[in-house]
This record gives structure tokens, sequence and C-alpha cells, in this order.
């Protein structure tokens, strides 16, 4: 597997690539690779001539007071699992080389990016979407994989490759779970024992709207007291929600009624820790 740190040279290669009719596919992450990221890697894989994942912990999508510092790292693990699922090649850039001294633009897609995540962490979807922007101009991907786990992300990213016109396919996959329904994430390696074990209360919130749902459950007030109710039920460790919402799946408006696709979508803290899932609705 090729590495490439330096972005003017990734341009090159990748304009090689391209110059021969190899389709790109790009799996951007910031790491700390488990089954989630690698699920992406594998259809990338299965769908690309040249299948290609970023690695760059941005510091422009973390907030002041956020883990940014005590991200996991683990750089060397993360290029065997890379290899293992047949990568070619890596793109892992230092900051200094994607915000070089002076550096100014960023991209903000307006809206979306004020909404559940974006209420508590200022600023985050405008550092996500303008390293993706960068990232997708360096290695200039036909294809790139994003995962549901992130859903206002992946809407948020999407809008931008419409908006901007940069043509590139975008294809979301579903959230890869551990055994108890807890979204796998880099983050759960923040996790004490019984913060781990409390953290399955979040799967099952949502599982319990799906089955609500399911029953012909469509009011919106409803089924979020419900969720708050499951979550409230978890008795053993510090738990603290931050949102739990119900909107439209689209444009993440709010809705009072289920009468269009809609997303579940939950972020609790746990012990200190933030943890977000999420699930679609579709009458
Ligand atoms: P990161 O958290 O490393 O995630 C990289 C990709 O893996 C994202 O598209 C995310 O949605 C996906 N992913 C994470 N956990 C998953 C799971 N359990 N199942 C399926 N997919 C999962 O998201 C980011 O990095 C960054 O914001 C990034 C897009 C790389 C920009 O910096």
């Amino acid at each position: 597997m090729e590495i490439l740190r330096d972005p003017e040279a990734m341009r090159e290669v990748a304009g090689q690539f391209r110059a021969k009719g190899l389709r790109i596919g790009l799996v951007p992450t910031m790491g700390a690779l488990h089954e989630g990221h690698l699920s992406l890697m594998r259809r990338c894989r299965a769908e690309s001539d040249v299948a290609a994942w970023s690695l760059f912990v941005n510091p422009a999508q973390f907030g002041p007071h956020e883990d940014l510092a005590r991200y996991p790292r683990d750089p060397e693990g993360d290029g065997a699992k890379a290899m293992g699922v047949g990568m070619d090649l890596c793109f892992a850039p230092e900051v200094a080389a994607m915000y070089p001294e002076g550096y100014r633009t960023f991209v903000d897609v307006a809206e979306l990016s004020g909404v559940l995540c974006g209420v508590s962490r200022p600023g985050h979807f405008r550092g996500v979407a303008t390293v993706v922007a960068k990232l997708f101009h360096t290695v200039q991907p036909h294809v790139a994989y994003f995962g549901q786990k992130d859903y206002q992300q992946s809407l948020i990213i999407r809008r931008m490759v419409r908006d901007l016109a940069f043509g590139i396919e975008t294809v979301v996959l579903p959230t890869v779970r551990e055994a108890d329904g807890l979204a796998m994430s880099s983050r759960n390696a923040y996790l004490s024992a019984a913060a781990r074990k409390a953290a399955a209360v979040l799967p099952a919130a949502l599982r319990w709207a799906e089955g609500e749902f399911a029953r012909g459950g469509r009011s919106v007030k409803a089924l979020v007291d419900g969720m708050r109710q499951c979550i409230a039920a978890e008795p053993s460790a510090a738990l603290e929600i931050n949102y739990v919402d119900i909107r439209d799946a689209e444009d993440l408006a709010p809705l009072e009624t289920i009468d269009r696709p809609a997303v579940a979508a939950l972020a609790v803290r746990i012990g200190g820790t933030r943890l977000i899932d999420n699930t679609l609705l579709i009458p």
C-alpha cells in the first residue's frame, strides 16, 4: 500500500490514475480504524480500480474544549487493517500541509450544520465540510464512501457535493454495531467498563422507537418522550442527554408527525464521552 503525505504529490498521482481512465474510490477517516471503517473500505475496494483512504485527524472539526489532543491514534495498526482489506493507497497529510500559515477559506453548509450535533458543536460541520472538500480536490475520487453512523455529516457532504458541483458520487453505508447494538466508534475506546455497559441504552432507545413506529406510532413527541424514558431508565452511569430528536430525513427540518422519511437521532454523554446514533423511520 502506497502512503502519500504531500498533497501535491497526491494530486499528481491522482491525475495519473485519472489520465489512465482508472476509477478512484476514497474512504475519508480520522483513523483508529474499526469494523465500521473497514466496511466502507471493503465496498470501496470492490467498486474501484484504485481504492484510496485518507488518515487525517482534522483539527478544524474539533472545538477548543474537545478531544483533539487525546483522539485515539494508531497509524501502524490502521495501515495493517487497511492493507488487510486490500486498499491500494493512503493519503495521510500533516496538519501544516492541510492548514498552512495564512489559511483562511472554509466551507459552510448553511442550516443543515446548525441543528442536532451543530448546536452543541458550533463550527464542527464547517471543519468537516472544509476538510472533505480539500480531500476531494487532492485525491480526486470518482466515488467517496461515508457511514450512516454520522447521518448529519453524510447529508452535509452530499449537499456540499451538489451545491459546489464536485461531480463525485457519494455512497452512504449502514452503521456497523457491536454485539449489544452499540454503534462502533473510535470514541468507544474512552468508555470505562461501566460506561460501556450503559452505552447499550442508545441503540436500545432507537430499537424501541423503531418498534413503536412499526406498530403505527407517528407522533414525534410521543416517540421522543419514549426514547428519553428508555435512556433515563438506565441507572448505572453518569448519563446526560444532549439531544433526542426526530427530523425530516432529507433536510433535517422539525416534524410533528412522521408522514415522510424521518431520522431519529440522539447524542448522549456517558461518563464524559459524547456518543451519537440514529435510525431511519420510513413510512
Ligand atoms: P471517522 O469518525 O474516522 O469516520 C470515518 C467514516 O467512517 C465516516 O464516514 C463515518 O460515518 C464512518 N463510520 C464511523 N463509524 C461507523 C460505523 N459504526 N459504521 C459505519 N460507518 C462508520 O467521520 C469522520 O471520521 C470525519 O468527520 C471525516 C469525514 C473523515 C472528516 O474529517
